[in-house]
């Protein structure tokens, strides 16, 4: 699945800053959708802050306004590249998020957004419990990615984007309890996950 549309909006960050605009107003704009998963968390400028699988820095700009030890983490050297141009504030690791080449408990906030649907499910499974390994006892993983849509209403276009723009795995991960997944491996949820956009989006806070 996917289309060459996928292919060309890695190549090219405006069209992939322009889809995710475009994605962004079921949630009423790009703004708001990179603060979706930070609502309700405490943030300072000495929170250390993981953005797993941070792309070119889209959101780790906005966790930058809050703390100042913000590490991104990514697989692709061409996206870290345009995240160290982007995001200078910030610290990048290449390196897969399911082997991840970091100190275990060593963050208070593990973030990563529109990224756990680009994941085979065994790999899901081995990032949540590297994720677990590197949080610090107590700390929180932030994650927003896509979930079955609830209104019925949100299925056409979600599926016109899924077939645009991802794969399987994207179609894979509507079908995943990831609370439950979540729970399997030792977070406790921090409360209900919170859905957005017709049930199309999903924000899970979980504590180690
Ligand atoms: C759709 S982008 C999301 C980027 C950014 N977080 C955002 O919100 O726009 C998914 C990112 O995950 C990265 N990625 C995919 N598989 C990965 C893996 N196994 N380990 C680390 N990064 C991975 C890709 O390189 C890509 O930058």
């Amino acid at each position: 699945m996917a289309t060459i549309l996928r292919t060309w909006s890695y190549q090219h960050q405006w069209l992939y800053d322009a889809i995710a605009r475009l994605a962004a107003v079921s949630v009423g704009g790009e703004a708001r959708f990179r603060q979706l998963a930070l609502q309700g968390l405490t943030i300072d400028s000495e929170t250390k802050v993981l953005d797993l699988c941070c792309g070119s820095g889209q959101a780790t700009q906005v966790l930058v306004k809050y703390s100042e030890d913000v590490t991104g983490l990514d697989i692709s050297p061409v996206s870290l590249e345009r995240a160290q141009r982007n995001v200078p504030q910030a610290k990048y690791v290449e390196a897969l998020a399911e082997d991840m080449p970091l100190l275990s408990d060593r963050f208070d906030l593990v973030h990563t957004s529109a990224a756990m649907h680009e994941m085979e499910p065994d790999r899901l499974r081995q990032i949540l419990q590297e994720v677990y390994r590197v949080l610090k006892p107590g700390g929180i993983f932030a994650l927003v990615d896509f979930h079955r849509p609830t209104n019925p209403l949100f299925w056409p276009p979600i599926s016109l984007f899924l077939w645009l723009f991802e794969t399987e795995t994207a179609w894979q991960l509507l079908q995943t309890d990831l609370p439950g997944l979540l729970q399997e491996i030792g977070f406790n949820l921090v409360e209900e996950p919170t859905l957005h956009a017709g049930g199309s989006l999903q924000v899970i806070h979980a504590r180690k």
